[in-house]
């Protein structure tokens, strides 16, 4: 019997640490005895066979690089019955017997069908969001929010000189843990996320003034995504009720790229070590995740229906210190 031939790849929206995950998994794998591909963009990468054999060297140099050396895409031709069929046929012709799938939520979906279609897949968490609700960290994170944290004191600066306010978007669609962490992290007087009701008028205009009134000179406001609101309408509507010069900034993409922190490094060689260890085992639809700071997996399926848990206590810590 020939060796174990096992295929990584990335999907979905990049994430700073993807590299370093995909490193883990090429080595550990190599030095276990099983065969790499690196599938390229995704999904469309086995709609294509657009693959490549990796060795130990086709990994130097990049776990300091933000971006993914795979490329990553989202795929709709995958998206359907037939796409996953395609898929894995073409994984049986190129010998490929397991996929690790470095992505978020939608890629996770393509994993758990792709093993109903005969090909044994592990997903691992890789989305700057932390939106995967059965792990309490995902690759990038980290590294997005001090990216957002560093844009934030920039920003600081010109605000505090102009005695404005600012309103900074961060990224985050449904899950506002960006928003959160870079908000306490910048000192920001409120910030908005799709977990927690909010209401203009109590928690900003009158917020405000109050904070006006008792000698602040100058606002941060960090609003995620998800949030349900229009940063530069809501500047406007600032400058309205409370006449406080006011400018909106979305930081966007720009928290997607930049070199891994340490943690997300670490984190990221850690997931890519153990799903190559789960595939090593015989499992199969299982997606790697961290709880209570260890490395554990959890059935696809099963992770997919978790809910997300928003960390309340530390919002009312954040709106408690925000005066
Ligand atoms: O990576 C997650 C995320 O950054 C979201 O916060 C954002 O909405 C989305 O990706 C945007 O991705 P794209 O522009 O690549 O579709």
């Amino acid at each position: 019997m020939g060796k174990k031939q096992i295929a990584v790849l990335t999907s979905g929206g990049d994430a700073p640490g993807m590299n370093a995950a995909v490193r883990s998994v090429v080595r550990t794998a190599l030095t276990s005895g099983m065969g790499v591909f690196g599938v390229h963009r995704g999904y469309n990468g086995l709609l294509n066979c657009d693959v490549e054999e990796m060795n130990l060297r086709s990994v130097s140099d990049i776990i300091h690089n933000g971006g993914t050396i795979l490329y990553t895409a989202r795929s709709p031709e995958f998206n359907s019955p037939e796409g996953v069929q395609k898929a894995a046929e073409n994984c049986r012709k190129l010998g490929i017997e397991g996929l690790i799938v470095i992505g978020g939520d939608g890629s996770f979906r393509g994993a758990r069908d792709l093993t109903q279609a005969g090909i044994p897949c592990i997903g691992v968490p890789g989305t700057i969001d932390n939106d995967i609700a059965c792990s309490e960290y995902t690759i990038g994170y980290d590294t997005a929010m001090n990216t957002a944290m560093e844009m934030v004191d920039r920003l600081r600066d010109t605000t505090e000189s102009h005695d404005r306010c600012s309103v900074v978007e961060v990224m985050g669609r449904r899950c506002g843990d960006i928003a959160l962490n870079t908000g306490i992290a910048v000192g920001a007087m409120a910030i908005l996320v799709p977990e927690q009701p909010y209401d203009f008028e109590r928690d900003i205009y009158q917020r405000m003034q109050y904070t006006q009134r008792i000698g602040k000179r100058h606002f941060i406001i960090v609003v995620a995504e998800g949030a349900g609101c229009h940063v530069e309408e809501l500047a406007k509507e600032i400058e309205k009720h409370t006449g406080i010069e006011t400018r909106a900034t979305i930081l966007g993409h720009v928290q997607r790229g930049g070199s891994p922190s340490l943690r997300d490094r670490v984190v990221a060689t850690q997931m890519g070590y153990h799903a190559v260890k789960l595939l090593l085992d015989g499992e199969s639809n299982r997606v790697v995740a961290m709880r209570n700071g260890l490395i554990v997996d959890f059935d696809i399926t099963e992770a997919l229906e978790m809910l997300r848990r928003f960390d309340t206590e530390l919002y009312r810590i954040a709106m408690k210190v925000s005066i």
